[in-house]
């Protein structure tokens, strides 16, 4: 398909005038658009494997298409949806497909693709629990059903979902250096007698270090561990490390150990960790 003819201008008669015919469709273009939608998902999960599992490096290229939407003319919903599942079975990384190997980022799920469509649907708002009481009850229950299926007690298991591995670790930091230094949340980092650090392997993820900027710690708080041959972080070198900072007037307060490291997947010695954690009242 040559994408360059996919030219929007060309063809936004059928654009309906009005705000409301805007943001909703009649209910004919609807059904037409949803029947659209429905065979590209259903065409990219059978054919995803005739298409390149890494897309064209050639940032000109995309940005010409895209320069002929100039916001001045409307475009048909099947013409704009028609381009831009163009340009998705193109330019970027299949992960439904079979010869993907990456570690995380994840293939669609079918399942999963439905809740992201019923989201959009409903969009539930959930900045307070009368806006959308059954999506924040779901948030709730799986919640405190995994956290039991981890091992912890249900009915002492909190906490919420985040949009990512950054935003967890993030509240993973400042939930442990609230914990450890109660004057943290009123006074920030003039409540800290010494300068407080923290532990992650040398395989961690570089989103610990973003961490450290945004609750004004700064990077020189992470404090890199060695790891063994086999990419763990090693436990003796932890208790070692941590014992000289001690030593040197740093205010170790949280230890991180990943269960599946980014780069090859490597899980932490855990229970190691964990003990060291706990000699240390980390
Ligand atoms: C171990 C780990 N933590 C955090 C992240 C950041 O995740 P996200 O980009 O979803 O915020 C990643 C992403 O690769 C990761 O592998």
């Amino acid at each position: 398909m040559n994408i360059q003819q996919n030219k929007p201008a060309e063809t936004g008669s059928t654009m309906p005038a009005g705000e409301t015919e805007i943001l909703r469709l009649d209910a004919e273009e609807r059904q037409k658009l949803w029947k659209q939608l429905a065979a590209e998902a259903e065409r990219y999960f059978v054919d995803v494997e005739e298409l390149s599992v890494t897309p064209p490096m050639d940032p000109e290229a995309i940005r010409q298409n895209l320069a002929s939407f100039r916001f001045d003319e409307g475009v048909a919903p099947a013409e704009v949806t028609d381009f831009v599942v163009t340009m998705l079975r193109k330019y970027q990384v299949q992960q439904a497909h079979p010869m993907y190997y990456g570690l995380f980022n994840p293939a669609s799920s079918t399942m999963g693709v439905a809740g992201d469509f019923l989201a959009a649907v409903f969009n539930p708002q959930l900045a307070a629990w009368s806006h959308s009481p059954i999506a924040a009850e779901i948030e709730n229950h799986l919640i405190s059903t995994f956290g039991g299926l981890f091992g912890y007690d249900e009915a002492e298991t909190e906490g919420t979902f985040t949009s990512g591995g950054a935003e967890a670790n993030h509240t993973a930091l400042l939930t442990a250096i609230t914990a450890h230094f109660p004057g943290f949340s009123e006074q920030g980092v003039r409540s800290l007698r010494g300068q407080p650090v923290f532990y992650v392997s040398s395989q961690s993820h570089h989103s610990f270090l973003k961490a450290a900027r945004f609750c004004g710690l700064g990077t020189g708080a992470v404090r890199h561990v060695p790891v063994d041959s086999k990419l763990r972080m090693s436990a003796g070198s932890l208790a070692d490390i941590i014992r000289k900072d001690i030593r040197d007037g740093l205010e170790p307060f949280m230890v991180v150990a990943s269960a599946g490291t980014t780069n090859a997947g490597v899980i932490d010695p855990l229970q190691q960790i964990a003990d060291v954690a706990r000699e240390f009242g980390l």
